[in-house]
């Protein structure tokens, strides 16, 4: 092909993507503008299933306008449901407009977010220190990167702490392996989100390492904590972290960090926080005093693609000290050597991801679209909701609070007249899928407190008092049904 044809071949792909992206624009705008009034999620048709599924592999190209149309008849509508606002599954918000957007020109860019005089290079790390400010996490330079989320997050944390901890006890961990380490030790409490005992596997301290922290109705009993890290200490182990939780899972519960902070200071023990769903309630005055210790964790781990719904992924490591991220992942070999004497590292050197996605455009705009006080008033707002929605289980006879919500999560049960109490636990196990089967709400299912619960996660910045009623009201009548057929 001459280079004249190339140019019109580009050219006519240009105008093949300037029409089928705008219409693809309409049809996103169009599946936003129906979610509220579809079934909040429905099981796929039969055959649409098996038609994904046994998709055969393309041998020749398709248009993008077929791509396109393909895409909103078959995909679009078929979501997961959070971007109803009667979803309250999970810990999954919508995505934020602005995000959505910017994901689109994002990946028309497609760079390698490593290093380099680039903007997205820059961009990240100025939103790496937005999401420190917006928590008042203390920010230096280069302590932070975004990953793909809390998981990743998690073990790029727990990755330093390692390091530190065996540096200081003289052992080489990135030259050794863990063979002739001591062994580590981590406090985590028993509500911690399963990712901190994933990465701690994979870190190879194994999940007998872990001790619960000894938490009651969210009060530490610092002291058995303290003689707990004696006596690992006597046995010749190496008390090495300590975890706590800026918003469970389960019940959105923020445990006690200045307590943790201090014992984790005493001790000489990296602080880990994980504040993956709610670190960014700090921003909510009503509790802001409650995440008092958060700023003095070794590291912290944020999820924007919750609260903020920044559009997966977007999760964030932030560590007190750069370096200790630095030690533990720095190799830069020849063919990488770009920027490699600079006071900052690039952003490979601080994680597990040599190319990275341009993560942060997304989450620069949907932080910019809102600002502080438009993402304050959001979190506000659902904690507020999530209040009332405590409120309303507690006037139901037929269902009963878990425990009182901190944050935007609210754990209950039910507990229909019908049903033998022996097997309300059966009940409430089989609720979360009736009720999601139904279409009208979507909630989700845990074991709190050693009994069967569902929890409701408030995210969706359209949720109102109305979604709340539907919930209730649709808990109770699909627990009556479940009951009658249960007794
Ligand atoms: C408290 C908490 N920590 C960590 C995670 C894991 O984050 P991700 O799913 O982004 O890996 C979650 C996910 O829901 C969470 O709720």
């Amino acid at each position: 092909m001459s280079e004249a044809d190339t140019g019109v071949a580009r050219e006519d792909e240009l105008t093949a993507f300037r029409g089928a992206a705008h219409a693809l624009v309409d049809s996103v705008a169009d599946h936003l503008a129906a979610l509220p009034s579809r079934p909040v999620w429905q099981p796929l048709p039969d055959a649409l299933r098996k038609q994904l599924l046994d998709l055969p592999l393309p041998e020749h190209p398709a248009g993008l306008d077929e791509l396109m149309a393909t895409a909103s008849r078959d995909v679009l509508p078929h979501a997961m449901g959070n971007g109803h606002p009667a979803f309250f599954g999970w810990v999954n918000p919508p995505p934020s407009a602005a995000g959505v957007m910017a994901s689109l020109a994002a990946a028309a860019m497609n760079p390698s977010v490593v290093s380099g005089d680039h903007a997205d290079v820059h961009l990240e790390r100025t939103v790496v220190r937005w999401l420190a400010e917006l928590v008042g996490f203390p920010h230096e330079p280069g302590a932070g990167l975004l990953t793909s989320g809390g998981s990743t997050a998690t073990i790029v944390c727990l990755a330093g702490a390692r390091s530190r901890a065996l540096a200081a006890a003289g052992h080489d961990v990135r030259r050794d392996g863990l063979a002739g380490a001591p062994q580590l030790i981590a406090y985590v409490p028993a509500e911690a989100h399963s990712c901190v005992r994933r990465a701690l596997e994979l870190l190879g301290l194994g999940s007998s390492a872990m001790r619960e922290v000894p938490l009651e109705e969210g009060r530490l009993d610092a002291i058995a904590l303290r003689e707990a890290i004696a006596a690992d200490r006597a046995s010749g182990a190496l008390p090495a972290v300590l975890v706590g939780s800026a918003g469970t899972v389960n019940a959105g519960a923020i445990d006690p960090l200045d307590a943790l902070a201090e014992v984790a200071s005493v001790e000489g023990l990296w602080f880990h926080v994980d504040g993956a769903y709610g670190a960014f309630g700090v921003l909510d005055p009503a509790i802001a005093a409650r995440y008092r210790g958060m700023e003095r964790a070794d590291s912290l781990v944020l999820d924007p693609h919750k609260w903020l719904g920044v559009p997966v992924d977007a999760g964030c490591a932030l560590v007190k000290r750069g370096d200790d991220l630095r030690d533990a992942f720095s190799l830069i070999p020849p063919y990488l050597r770009q920027d490699a004497d600079a006071p900052v590292g690039t952003f490979a050197e601080y994680g597990l991801e040599q190319t990275r996605p341009f993560r942060a455009l997304k989450t620069w705009a949907t932080i910019a679209a809102r600002g502080r006080t438009g993402i304050a008033a959001q979190v506000a707002r659902a904690n507020a909701l999530a209040r009332e929605l405590a409120t309303l289980v507690e006037r139901e006879p037929e269902l009963e609070l878990a425990a009182a919500p901190e944050t935007s999560i609210v754990a209950f049960r039910a507990r229909p007249e019908a049903c033998a109490r022996t097997r309300l636990d059966e009940l409430n196990r089989a609720l979360p899928e009736a009720v999601q089967g139904r279409g009208r709400t979507f909630v989700t299912g845990t074991v709190f407190g050693g009994r069967e619960t569902l929890r409701a996660c408030i995210l969706h910045p359209d949720t109102s008092s109305e979604h709340l009623a539907t919930l209730v009201a649709e808990v109770v009548a699909t627990a009556r049904s479940l009951s009658d057929r249960r007794q």
